[in-house]
């Protein structure tokens, strides 16, 4: 695709609505075409627009546009003599106009007229005749987004077909917001008062909200976390050694471990990600000793009582707020991410005291960054062995796999809005 144009000193200013429809194409440009993830590409591309509604709107049409591809590129291509390149800046424009008119609720002439600027001097007549034959048409989106084909059959190859049918209807709702308590004494008494449920103690899940306006919030008593994220750190329970939380920002598992009574060490590279973890902290009034450093070159001053690897991973398990790893996660990256997954590892085991524990987590729903990754780590490793993960630990419809690891994936807890995709091992280093 020709890059989407810059808006130039010779360009008359775009109306109103046009400047979200621009940053929403260089979005779908970054993830698309360049493979970054849509987080990473929001600065930039909302760069000169002032209004945050406007951002927010250019972030909700990309998220959205990434979810439906499959079955927009259809649409398109029903109504095209000859096939669109992948790549044509006509698809990009058809896939914001029609996403917008069919899965977002703008009226039609509003989702053409803010998308055409976005072709002026290019394709303005295909994109409009191809968007008004659709719309003559009476065309819609299935009530449950197809997966890329990549992606269902290696789901499908891994999980089976319900799993593939479950995360569609994943894809679809918008997911839950769960909260994590520091103090799960507190849990009956917020989840009445924010008309919540609970799916264990310190835990409550809600319909998404603002949660800014949510009881507590400036207190800090408990923090944003998807239940499956929050199982990590559960599993290693309360203590008073020192913990160490690899990979931590921005946060999540250092707040529980330190709410939990750990000593917690929290190391993670990310500066940006670590400014976020310290304001949690503040926020939460939680402590921890904070240290940026990139975890294949640093080590601790001693071992510790319990380590938590949350290893970076391609992150196919938080599909649902990140739609974009639907489109730029393939096989080259996920070879990637093991390998790296691998290196932490095995540093990792080397930093836990005799007969403590080690935690290995990675928000991925592929075999190679979970089940693969820790038999290859216990064949190399005969000091660690699986500490098995009993019922009681987890919510009801998140069963323990029969050999002790957890592995959460899209079906679970359907009736209660599902959780991420995780996978979680806890191992015993021998005393
Ligand atoms: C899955 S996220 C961590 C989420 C965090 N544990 C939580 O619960 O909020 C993975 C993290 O690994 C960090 N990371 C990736 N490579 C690293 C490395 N070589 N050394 C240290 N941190 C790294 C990233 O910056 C990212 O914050």
């Amino acid at each position: 695709m020709t890059r989407p144009p810059r808006q130039s000193a010779d360009r008359p200013a775009d109306p109103p609505g046009v400047p979200a429809r621009r940053a929403a194409l260089k979005l779908l440009d970054a993830v698309l075409r360049q493979g970054l993830p849509l987080e990473a590409a929001l600065d930039r591309a909302t760069q000169g627009i002032d209004r945050s509604d406007d951002r927010a709107l250019a972030h909700a049409i990309a998220a959205e546009t990434l979810r439906r591809l499959p079955d927009l590129d259809l649409l398109i291509d029903s109504a095209t003599r000859s096939r669109l390149p992948d790549d044509a800046k006509a698809r990009f424009a058809l896939r914001i106009a029609l996403v917008q008119a069919l899965a977002l609720g703008t009226p039609p002439h509003a989702a053409i007229s803010t998308v055409l600027p976005l072709v002026d001097g290019g394709p303005r007549k295909l994109v409009h005749g191809v968007f008004g034959t659709l719309m003559r048409g009476a065309a819609t989106l299935p009530e449950f987004p197809t997966l890329p084909e990549d992606v269902e059959a290696r789901w499908q190859n891994a999980w089976g077909e319900d799993q593939v049918g479950a995360a569609e209807r994943a894809i679809a709702a918008p997911p839950p917001l769960d909260l994590t308590l520091a103090d799960p004494a507190g849990t009956k008494a917020l989840a009445e008062e924010v008309e919540g449920i609970s799916l264990l103690p310190g835990h409550i899940r809600l319909a998404s909200t603002n949660v800014r306006e949510l009881p507590g919030f400036e207190e800090g008593g408990w923090w944003v976390q998807d239940i499956a994220a929050s199982l990590p750190a559960r599993l290693i329970g309360r203590g008073q050694g020192v913990a160490l939380d690899l990979c931590s920002a921005p946060g999540g598992k250092t707040m529980q471990l330190a709410s939990a009574g750990w000593s917690v060490t929290s190391i993670d590279s990310s500066e940006s990600r670590l400014a976020r973890l310290r304001e949690n902290l503040e926020r939460t009034h939680l402590d921890a000793t904070v240290i940026a450093a990139d975890l294949l070159k640093w080590s601790p001053d001693a071992p510790a009582d319990a380590v938590l690897l949350d290893a970076p991973c391609s992150a196919t398990g938080i599909f649902r707020r990140h739609p974009d790893v639907l489109h730029r996660v393939n096989p080259r990256v996920i070879a990637e991410m093991a390998r790296v997954q691998a290196q932490l590892l095995a540093r990792a085991a080397k930093w836990v005291k005799p007969g403590g524990t080690l935690l290995y987590a990675t928000c991925s729903l592929e075999r190679a960054e979970g089940e693969e990754q820790l038999m290859a780590f216990l064949a190399a490793q005969p000091e660690f062995a699986i500490d098995p993960v009993r019922d009681e630990e987890l919510p009801k419809g998140v069963p323990p796999h029969q050999r002790g690891w957890v592995r959460t994936l899209p079906g679970m807890l359907g009736d209660e809005g599902g959780c991420d995709g995780f996978f979680i091992a806890r191992l015993r280093r021998a005393a």
